[in-house]
């Protein structure tokens, strides 16, 4: 992380989540399996990251050292994160290679290639219909063996009388459509882990 964005962060609600949010994606033992599969962790590791913002879960990639490409897409130019990540980029050091792509994820995920994605982060769309696309979008993008997660699956605003944020449901949508089986983990707003079968 950048002393810029450290700094920030010391003063805003992020910081926690960064932390946590670096302490799940550890926890969630993904790169423990890429090394029991392959016997080490294999170097070509591609990461599709929806949902940029601030860039805290951009940050988070870019800190795993295993990751070799990410690839992010967001609606917005979220100039906050493009510039903290290049600054990282240009610092020395093994960092992934970054490819911030500005569109409509419901577009710009069916032109990347297909099963090219070792993890796939859902944080963008939070209606029920974007969030729905966006996991059957991604979904298609991941390897097999691959994991796709989804953030936000236990979010206080799911089903809320004022919104269409409900990725809750789109989950509940998307594992039942498919006959899949999701891992929750119900700290902060809840994430949800689909492994795709081999
Ligand atoms: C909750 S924020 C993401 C937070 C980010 N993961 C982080 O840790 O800093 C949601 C992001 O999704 C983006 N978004 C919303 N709808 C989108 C869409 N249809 N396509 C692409 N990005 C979208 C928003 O612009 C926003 O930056």
């Amino acid at each position: 992380m950048t002393e810029a964005f450290k700094k920030e962060m010391e003063h805003a609600p992020t910081k926690d989540y960064y932390e946590w949010l670096c302490r799940i994606f550890d926890e969630l033992g993904w790169e423990r399996e890429l090394k029991s599969k392959a016997g080490t962790v294999p170097e070509n590791v591609n990461v599709l990251e929806v949902g940029a913002a601030w860039g805290v879960s951009t940050h988070c990639f870019f800190e795993r050292s295993f990751v070799n490409k990410l690839t992010t897409v967001d609606i917005a130019p979220c100039p906050r994160a493009t510039e903290e990540i290049i600054d990282i980029e240009n610092q020395p050091g093994k960092h992934p290679e970054w490819d911030f792509r500005q569109g409509d994820s419901k577009i710009i995920l069916t032109q990347l290639e297909k099963e090219s994605y070792d993890f796939v982060y859902i944080d963008g769309d939070h209606s029920e219909d974007g969030a729905y696309k966006d996991m059957v979008n991604g979904w298609e993008l991941l390897k097999p063996g691959g994991w796709m997660v989804m953030d936000d699956v236990l979010h206080k605003k799911n089903g809320g009388p004022d919104s269409g944020f409900n990725v809750g449901r789109a989950l509940w949508k998307f594992i039942y459509d498919n006959k899949l089986q999701a891992t929750l983990y119900p700290s902060w707003t809840g994430f949800a882990v689909i492994k795709k079968p081999l």
